[in-house]
């Protein structure tokens, strides 16, 4: 810790289901951060304990995200459009689903100027760090992120090339930033693998292309508290337990990092 006294930091989506790991690794360590949630609704922060550090708001509404942003020193942006499984589709039958979004709720809206009012609210509260978690598949438009669902809506449903517009938004902020692209997320057990970091999505042509939202969450985390992650951009991925070492020192693992985006 290069600060004594704990940081307040906020992380948006913190009912979403890397956000409530993040939100609850914060609040286990009160010496060190003092935690707030952002979530959407109030059953969410229901879910999630509803303390009074969970704030209630929408991302596509600028001024409803104020309250949580202003004071924190730190955010962690957790939130994502969220694609739904068209009704119909039968697991048996082999093939891939069919998504939608909602109405409103399409990644342009969610994804781009949801998280560009973030990083703006950040930028004029004096927010020193934040920390984006998106996804690998930004480089490759035939990634199947890009190709839900193809069509009359379809250049408003790439997901990860909106995602990837909000990376280079906060990139050119001014805000010291750390952008985490992860790998397929798996809810599984976190502190057990040696994580992998990619560029470009190199990773995604490889067998490690996979990662815990556990281990997802703890690098977010760490990144708070670590010089070296500042001013860098990076696939995520891991190898399978048991394979290599579990990754533990988090300074040498943001080192090894050279791409700012
Ligand atoms: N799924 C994968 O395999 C994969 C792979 C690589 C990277 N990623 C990325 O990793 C990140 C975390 O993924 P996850 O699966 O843990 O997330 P998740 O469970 O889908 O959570 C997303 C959160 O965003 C919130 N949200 C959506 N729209 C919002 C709005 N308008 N205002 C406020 N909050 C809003 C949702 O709130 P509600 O709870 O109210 O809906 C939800 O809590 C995402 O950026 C995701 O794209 C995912």
């Amino acid at each position: 810790m290069a600060d004594s006294s704990p940081i307040t930091v906020l992380v948006t989506g913190a009912g979403g289901r890397t956000g409530k790991l993040v939100y609850k690794k914060l609040k286990e360590n009160p010496n060190q951060y003092v935690a707030r949630g952002l979530v959407r609704t109030e059953e969410s922060k229901q879910k999630i304990g509803g303390a009074d550090d969970v704030f209630v708001g929408d991302i596509r509404d600028a001024e409803s995200i104020v309250p949580a942003i202003q004071g924190i020193d730190s955010l962690i942006i957790l939130t994502s459009a969220v694609p739904l499984i068209k009704p119909g589709f039968d697991p048996t039958k082999g093939g891939r689903p069919e998504f939608y979004f909602d109405d409103g709720a399409y990644p342009e809206q969610v994804d781009w100027i949801g998280q560009k009012n973030q990083i703006d609210a950040a930028k004029s509260a004096g927010v020193k760090h934040i920390v984006l978690v998106g996804s690998m598949g930004g480089t490759n438009p035939n990634h199947p992120l890009n190709s839900l669902a193809y069509d009359s809506f379809q250049s408003r449903m790439r997901e990860s090339v909106w995602k990837r517009k909000a990376e280079q938004y906060l990139a050119d902020s001014g805000v010291p930033y750390t952008i985490i692209r992860a790998g397929g997320l798996l809810d599984k057990d976190g502190g057990l693998r040696e994580l992998l970091i990619g560029k470009d999505d190199d990773l995604l042509q490889t067998d490690t292309k996979t990662i815990p939202r556990a281990d997802v969450a703890e690098v977010s985390i760490q990144a708070l508290n670590i010089e070296e992650a500042k001013l860098k951009a990076f696939d995520l991925a891991s190898r399978a337990e048991g394979v290599g070492a579990p990754t533990k020192d988090f300074k040498s693992f943001f080192s090894q990092i050279t791409s700012q985006f």
